[in-house]
């Protein structure tokens, strides 16, 4: 393979408008022919995908799609939060299509970022609506655009005995830059990655990482040919790129395993960061309302902590700011100061205490009391039984507090858990007026943190984890 210093992009003209059916590879040849150009072993054609999917017939009519629940929700959604802003908002028939072009939803705002069958992770599933035809049709991505491009490769060799390279291409946006160019949907005959790793920089150093997306490279020079609108130039003829023929090649050579995807979330390092993240907040919260719905969604989630035969005991009562709250908590710290001075502690001792905890509980935005509902636990003959029986119900809520606070700490919200309910048992269910198998467990404080808390050591893993052969 020699490098040449000059690259020709030749744009094939007067191409006519493809219908379901029509031989691309013939199509190309004859205007190739008609363009008074030469195929030669080395060339490389770039085919719009819009020709190969309306060869294949992978064209929709949108009056014909039905939308359903997840497409008319997700129609609303983006209403909602575009509405005043000049975006075009996509029907729902069009939110259908593309759900059902894709396997994940990655993100929905005036354009659906999804996941496609193939692994493209592009705007709107590839779905195209312009240049498709008249009426209210789209234009669907090829199923299978590797086989597609060696379809047309071979048919080449076939019909000219050249040894050519064919690469389907389609424009897609990118995050971080605005302006789409165009990138590789498929591929036959080039290696879609140029590996530079080894090869040496004009000063002699060796590259470590560089690897060139030389397929999207083509197709990104081939688009500027192509246009978007009206051009008409559905495929393009380069010249003079070097490159080594490689058989069996596929565009999934090019996509990013999630896994090493720094940008998608992977789950390890979402659960790892929020929890590695939670603290208890015990200093002042802002002065920001915390709104009961978002409390609600946090609980939402909490549901799905794991629980003791399932029991899901846990019971979460809201308390906002207000008389009941600083009656309730004044009431716990009487019965603190009894406990304390029963323990023949010190007025200066009892007084510290109270006051360690009391502006927490009373100027939290929300204070929320978990607590066990016993008639949700098991009933036993014998003593032993049924203790342990309310122990587990006790780790069951402890569980379901963890998922809470870690669900605050997803919303941008902090708390701290703290034990005080379970010293005021009696106290709790008389101010609040709760059923009686309510049992106190814990107040969680909820507000949005001001401060940055500081982290507490944690014990190192050789100190707690002990094998036994
Ligand atoms: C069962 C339980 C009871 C707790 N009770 C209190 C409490 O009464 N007062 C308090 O300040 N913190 C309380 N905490 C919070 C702990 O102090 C805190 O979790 C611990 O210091 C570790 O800090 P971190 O949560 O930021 O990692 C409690 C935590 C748990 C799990």
């Amino acid at each position: 393979m020699h490098n040449s210093k000059k690259i020709e992009i030749i744009g094939i003209e007067n191409i006519p408008l493809i219908k379901e059916g029509d031989d691309i590879s013939n199509i190309i040849l004859d205007n190739i022919e008609r363009n008074e150009l030469r195929l030669d072993n080395g060339d490389i054609i770039v085919i719009a995908q819009i020709i190969i999917s309306k060869s294949l017939g992978d064209i929709r009519d949108l009056n014909l799609i039905n939308p359903s629940k997840d497409a008319l929700r997700i129609y609303q959604k983006i209403k909602e939060k575009t509405e005043g802003e000049d975006l075009p908002i996509k029907e729902p028939e069009l939110i259908q299509a593309i759900l059902d072009e894709s396997k994940k939803l990655i993100k929905s705002s005036h354009i659906l970022i999804t996941e496609t069958k193939h692994g493209f992770i592009c705007a709107n599933a590839g779905i195209d609506k312009s240049n498709v035809g008249e009426g209210n049709v789209i234009s669907l991505l090829p199923a299978d655009p590797d086989k597609e491009a060696d379809k047309i490769r071979k048919a080449i060799k076939q019909k000219t005995n050249k040894d050519i390279t064919v690469i389907i291409s389609d424009s897609f946006g990118r995050p971080f830059r605005v302006g789409s160019v165009g990138v590789a949907i498929g591929v036959s005959g080039i290696a879609p990655l140029l590996d530079k790793r080894g090869a040496t920089d004009l000063f002699k150093k060796e590259l470590k990482t560089t690897i060139i997306g030389q397929i999207d490279n083509l197709a990104s020079a081939a688009q500027l040919l192509m246009g978007e609108s009206d051009e008409g130039i559905p495929a393009v003829l380069i010249k003079g790129y070097s490159y080594n023929t490689v058989e069996n090649v596929s565009i999934n050579s090019i996509l990013r395993e999630p896994i090493k995807d720094l940008f998608r979330s992977n789950k390890e390092d979402l659960i790892k960061e929020v929890l590695k993240n939670r603290r208890s907040y015990k200093l002042p919260f802002q002065e920001r309302i915390v709104n009961i719905e978002t409390i609600k969604k946090c609980i939402k989630i909490s549901r799905w902590a794991p629980s003791a035969h399932n029991g899901q005991f846990w019971r979460y009562i809201i308390l906002k700011r207000g008389e009941v709250r600083k009656n309730l908590i004044d009431k716990m710290n009487d019965k603190m100061r009894e406990d304390l001075q029963r323990d023949n502690r010190s007025q200066q001792f009892i007084e510290k205490n109270i006051n360690k905890t009391r502006e927490s509980f009373l100027k939290a935005p929300l204070l929320v009391l978990l607590c066990l509902d016993k008639s949700d636990l098991q009933e036993y003959s014998d003593a032993e039984r049924s203790r342990n029986e309310y122990l587990l119900g006790i780790q069951s809520i402890s569980t379901c507090a963890t998922y809470f606070l870690l669900s605050l700490e997803s919303k941008g919200l902090a708390g701290s858990w703290y034990c005080a309910p379970l010293f005021a048992r009696k106290e709790v269910r008389e101010v609040l007026n709760l059923p009686r198998d309510f049992d106190p467990i814990a107040f969680i404080t909820v507000g949005y943190p001001k401060k940055e808390p500081k982290t507490p050591k944690r014990k190192k893993l050789d100190d707690i984890i002990f094998k036994i052969e």
